[in-house]
């Protein structure tokens, strides 16, 4: 299994560019499955989970086709058993997003249930609540949910909480549906509105996306169409908390300041001078980073996929932060392995009091799931001595060339087997 070796020390000095957004990428391919036209994606993230999820649409009858490196195109026209295996959806819990297209482009679907994960037990309920109310029939028969319907109808939803995933599910399926859908308290995260302009792009009749209200009137049948994925926010703010962490100066090209205000507020009160246009985002951090402390929640809140990283920010600052996770009951699994590295944290239920040490050492440890990787690769950066970091295949679900891109900013990162 591969592994990372960080020789922490270096500023990270110079320009990378944003992928595309990995959890606007994984619903979008999936929205392929509305239509028996071509759906072609541009600035698709080279990453682990998008080939899962190529994999998975394949098996299906998905004819799959790749183009100049970052562009798919997805066509649905004939498709086999709506079946999504345990195997697949065990190694990613977004397979959940073909059952609301599946089910209402062929009258049933049968997905695996994913269980429970290392950040939480994250159950799909909502998933299952809104579709039943939109008239589907839906059954758990050993560990597959099993969904059928005719046809969809429109239902007025209310989610019992945000859910991202879940609103994206509910939409998808909503467009095909009988007359008109209404989710309420639905997620307003950045990737819903994406796959919303897409799916509008497709022939569907979508308002509301970003805003707590969305309203789908369903139409008879979809078309193709040419999206391009929005940049990652959450690769946005990881490269942006590591220039912070050691003192650098960067520049990310592509990325989209609009889309992490949050994240750059709280960079700002760690002391960084940020710089936003068109273009992309530059951050300069002139000193020691002062301490912040956040409470995740639901867009436009902080989000939780940066916690981890602010975390390891927090490890090595100057005074004492607390970090609050509101979004998932297991989420601070990195703390354990940051302490390792000579961090000082305390926990209690989920609050994190993070008292920043002067300086980290290099030791050994383990990912134990995506963000939290990438915690321990910000605070390898800034460790004295070399850091090895296990399971990284972790950080391959999710940052595309994480290592190329570090290098080319100078840092001292290697892969070892
Ligand atoms: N929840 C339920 N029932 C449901 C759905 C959600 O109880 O039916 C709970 C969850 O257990 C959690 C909360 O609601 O406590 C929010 O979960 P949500 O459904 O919003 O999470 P998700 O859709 O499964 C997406 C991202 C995650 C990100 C969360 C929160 C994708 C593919 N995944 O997950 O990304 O952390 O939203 O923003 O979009 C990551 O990229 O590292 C990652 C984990």
């Amino acid at each position: 299994m591969d592994k990372l070796l960080i020789q922490g020390g270096h500023r990270l000095q110079g320009e990378v560019r944003i992928s595309g957004a990995k959890n606007a990428a994984l619903p979008l391919m999936c929205a392929s499955l509305l239509s028996t036209d071509t759906l072609r994606l541009e600035n698709v993230p080279h990453l682990m989970d998008i080939t899962t999820m190529l994999r998975l649409l394949g098996c299906m009858g998905v004819e799959v086709s790749m183009h100049d490196g970052m562009s798919v195109e997805l066509r649905a026209h004939g498709l086999g058993a709506p079946l999504a295996p345990y195997d697949m959806v065990k190694t990613m819990r977004a397979s959940i997003l073909v059952l609301g297209p599946l089910l209402a482009r062929c009258g049933e679907a049968r997905v695996s249930l994913p269980g429970g994960c290392a950040i939480g037990l994250r159950p799909v309920d909502q998933h299952i609540k809104g579709l039943t109310q939109m008239g589907a029939q839906i059954t758990v028969e050993q560990g597959y949910i099993v969904a059928r319907a005719a046809r969809l109808r429109g239902a007025r939803i209310l989610t019992d909480m945000v859910t991202v995933t879940g609103t994206e599910n509910l939409m998808m399926a909503a467009c095909l549906a009988d007359g008109t859908t209404i989710i309420e308290n639905a997620a307003r995260e950045p990737e819903v509105v994406d796959l919303a302009n897409c799916l509008n792009a497709m022939g569907a009749r979508v308002r509301g996306a970003g805003s707590d209200v969305i309203t789908i009137e369903g139409v008879s049948a979809m078309h193709g169409a040419t999206h391009s994925i929005m940049p990652d926010r959450i690769e946005t703010g990881t490269f942006l908390v590591a220039a912070a962490a050691t003192r650098g100066q960067v520049r990310l090209q592509g990325a989209d300041a609009t889309l992490l205000e949050a994240v750059l507020d709280k960079l700002r009160e760690a002391g960084a001078n940020i710089q936003a246009d068109a273009g992309g985002i530059s951050l300069d951090m002139p000193g020691r980073p002062r301490s912040v402390g956040l409470r995740t929640s639901p867009y436009p809140g902080f989000p939780t996929d940066m916690q981890a990283q602010f975390m390891a920010l927090d490890a090595i600052a100057e005074g004492t932060g607390v970090i609050t996770e509101t979004i998932f009951e297991n989420r601070f699994m990195h703390a354990l392995e940051l302490q390792r590295l000579g961090a000082d944290i305390e926990i209690s239920g989920n609050t994190a009091v993070v008292r920043g040490v002067p300086a980290l050492q290099g030791a050994t440890v383990m990912a134990t799931d995506l963000r939290a990787s990438a915690s321990l690769v910000v605070a390898a950066l800034v460790a004295q001595g070399e850091t090895c970091i296990e399971r990284i295949y972790h950080l391959d679900r999710g940052y595309e060339s994480i290592e190329e891109k570090l290098s080319r900013l100078g840092a001292s990162i290697r892969r070892v087997q």
